[in-house]
């Protein structure tokens, strides 16, 4: 990566300061410090409007799942925007990369999932999650199950319904969450919270902290249970090995729909395609994002299996719900093309190897 310093730094920060309004960040410590300026990127590397060079340990933010800087994504991102830049699929309208991606994300996904609604972003698939778990219900004449179990600390998204379903407390203190119909049970995070259980014991009771919400509810008012196979957010908190053959359990036999959120650990970060593939999780949702574009551009989308598919499009007519972008042709293209990398370099098997 070629070194320069041709950016007007200080007038940026001045800029920056005056008009961009960052997410995610403490107002007072930029206003003291001022802001890092990122201009360039390429493989595992970033360099800020200084000249300086770090190691993306982050990887953007846990999404540039092939590295910073590769020609063939914006190559296909050039050759789709020549194409057809832009166009909506509502109303019986779609386009070729959205539906060659469709087919495409079918044949990496876990458990029959052989429909994806797209979206933006990761809030955005967690959102229509949430209307869509719903109108399963209520197609099925069983509109009281309505309530959605998450976790504490776990994150899905930044959106009302998404910070919702997030476990943040500061989040919730900010707009009024979480929204009615959503509550919380705890982590699976045995390395703090274990005390003086085995992995094994303790997995086993941080599941079954599903059940008994399931019986304090009733399992008439249980709509679906959402996690991430591994929680980020809160700290990255890898389950022991006894707990997600639990929450299959409990949610195959208290017919609770099981939402795996893959949006971090989807596209090969576990070394396999999915967490729910390491894990052997069997969902019925799974949002995903991030690793989807790698980053390039955005895009989300919710994957669904067949039993939810059989419903939402057997019995349902309209279901009232699209995003302008959803089914973008270009994320779309830069999607094919990320994909088409990550299988071409073999990079879910590497990082298998990597570790160990
Ligand atoms: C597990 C998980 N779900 C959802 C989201 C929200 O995705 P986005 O920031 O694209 O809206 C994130 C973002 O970090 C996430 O980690």
């Amino acid at each position: 990566m070629a070194s320069s310093n041709l950016y007007p730094t200080e007038e940026l920060r001045r800029t920056d300061a005056r008009h961009y309004l960052h997410p995610f960040t403490d107002f007072k410590a930029l206003a003291a410090e001022g802001s890092r300026i990122m201009v360039r990127g390429e493989g595992v590397w970033i360099e800020d409007s200084d000249g300086k060079r770090y190691l993306d340990g982050m990887a953007g933010l846990w999404c540039t799942n092939i590295g910073h800087g590769r020609q063939e994504i914006a190559d296909a991102v050039h050759e789709q925007m020549k194409e057809l830049a832009f166009y909506n699929s509502f109303f019986k309208t779609t386009n070729a990369p959205a539906i060659r991606l469709a087919e495409k994300l079918s044949k990496l996904a876990p458990n029959n999932m052989s429909r994806v609604f797209f979206c933006g972003s990761g809030s955005e698939a967690n959102d229509t999650i949430l209307r869509m778990v719903r109108y399963y219900w209520s197609l099925r004449d069983k509109p009281s199950k309505d309530i959605v179990i998450s976790r504490v600390n776990g994150y899905h998204g930044s959106t009302m319904a998404g910070a919702s379903l997030g476990g943040m407390k500061p989040m919730h203190s900010q707009g009024g969450m979480p929204i009615p119909g959503i509550v919380h049970i705890p982590q699976p995070y045995w390395f703090g919270e274990g005390g003086d259980l085995s992995p094994d014991e303790f997995g086993l009771l941080a599941a079954r902290e599903l059940e008994k919400k399931i019986d304090e509810l009733g399992e008439n008012r249980v709509a679906a249970f959402i996690a991430e196979p591994i929680q980020g957010a809160g700290g990255v908190i890898i389950p022991p090995k006894t707990y997600w053959p639990e929450i299959n359990r409990i949610c195959a036999e208290r017919d609770i729909l099981l939402i795996a959120d893959e949006v971090i650990c989807g596209f090969g970060r576990t070394g396999k395609w999915f967490g729910s593939h390491y894990y052997d999780i069997k969902p019925d949702l799974m949002p995903i994002a991030k690793g989807l574009t790698s980053g390039y551009l955005p895009m989300g989308g919710v994957m669904i299996s067949d039993r939810v598919a059989e419903v939402v499009v057997g019995i349902g007519e309209e279901f009232y719900h699209g995003y302008t972008y959803s089914g973008h042709p270009t994320c779309a293209a830069a999607a094919l093309a990320n994909l088409e990398i990550i299988e071409r370099e073999g990079l879910v098997d590497r990082v298998a190897n990597s570790c160990g």
